[in-house]
């Protein structure tokens, strides 16, 4: 049932986001390269968990298009730069070749900035929602992209790479860049809903810094037990790198022990919102099990 729903929000996601690249003559080859990046076969798991949030709390579904698409927008920006030279240096990501392989490196890092800028615009100029909320989610995305979030983890893990840190550093490091977009998505659905009340948003945001941080761990593990081909990108790539990981900090064992304490408390979190939370109990099992 829940399967169904997932596709259902994907589906939905996708068929929003075909709108929002104007079918324009000006600037062709960045605009090929953003589309290029957002339509290359991913999860769409931020979009949904703002779908998912939404309505929990009764929203209206029509609501929360605009923030399920800005989400996107940041997670395939920050993907596309992610995988540049100056960073993980990857030539694969869903299977294709990544954005600066299939056009150029310099196209790369403007359809990045692009696709950011993007997801700003399509929060401000949303109508459907009042001003006041969309203030809030150009806040909430604002602060969680940038260096106090998912750029500022980013920073952190090209920092240690070849490094030895702590268990803290790492922890810090995963929930900023990979952890503060996950909470943005669940924060920005509530927002979408204009019906979240304080203990609500505290229940949801406990959630989501669970579901952040067992992103990351279980994105950690399938770099070394996954398949280049199931993985749709290069397996091994943080040995590579010598990337600060879970496993390479913890072991395997250790860090599907924490990764099962993760799913744990994602599931306690949302108990007060009993059988209404099945979707977000179902999608926290979704993220540890999922083999890509
Ligand atoms: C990959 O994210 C990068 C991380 C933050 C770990 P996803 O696994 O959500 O990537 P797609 O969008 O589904 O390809
Ligand atoms: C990426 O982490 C996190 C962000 C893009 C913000 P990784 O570098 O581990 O992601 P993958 O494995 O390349 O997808
Ligand atoms: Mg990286
Ligand atoms: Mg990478
Ligand atoms: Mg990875």
């Amino acid at each position: 049932m829940e399967g169904k729903l997932l596709q259902q929000y994907q589906k939905r996601v996708e068929q929003q986001l075909t709108t929002v690249l104007q079918n324009t003559s000006d600037a062709e080859q960045v605009r090929l390269a953003m589309n290029y990046s957002l339509f290359n076969g991913g999860k769409r798991v931020r979009p949904v968990l703002v779908y998912m949030a939404n309505q929990l709390l009764d929203g209206q579904i029509s609501q929360a298009d605009s923030a399920a698409c800005a989400i996107e927008c940041i997670h395939s920006y920050s993907l596309v730069h992610d995988d540049l030279p100056a960073m993980d240096d990857d030539e694969l990501r869903r299977g294709k070749p990544t954005c600066h392989i299939a056009f150029d490196e310099a196209t790369a890092i403007l359809a990045g900035d692009g696709l950011q800028a993007l997801a700003f615009e399509l929060l401000t100029t949303d109508n459907s929602l009042p001003a006041d909320v969309r203030l809030q989610m150009v806040s909430v995305l604002a602060r969680d992209s940038g260096y106090l979030g998912m750029v500022g983890g980013q920073s952190i893990d090209l920092c240690n790479e070849g490094k030895q840190i702590s268990t803290m550093q790492l922890e810090l490091m995963h929930r900023h860049k990979t952890g503060a977009l996950i909470c943005a998505s669940i924060e920005m659905g509530a927002l979408s809903s204009n019906n979240a009340g304080k203990a609500d948003l505290k229940a949801l945001n406990s959630y989501a810094s669970a579901i952040g941080l067992a992103f990351q761990v279980k994105d950690d593990i399938l770099d070394i037990e996954g398949s280049t081909e199931t993985l749709g990108k290069p397996q091994g790539s943080d040995l590579q790198h010598e990337k600060s990981t879970y496993p390479a900090l913890l072991g395997m064992a250790g860090a599907k022990q924490k990764l099962a304490l993760l799913n744990q408390q994602a599931h306690d979190s949302i108990t007060c919102f009993n059988e209404a939370a099945e979707p977000l109990h179902w999608l926290a099992d979704y993220i540890v099990e999922r083999q890509y």
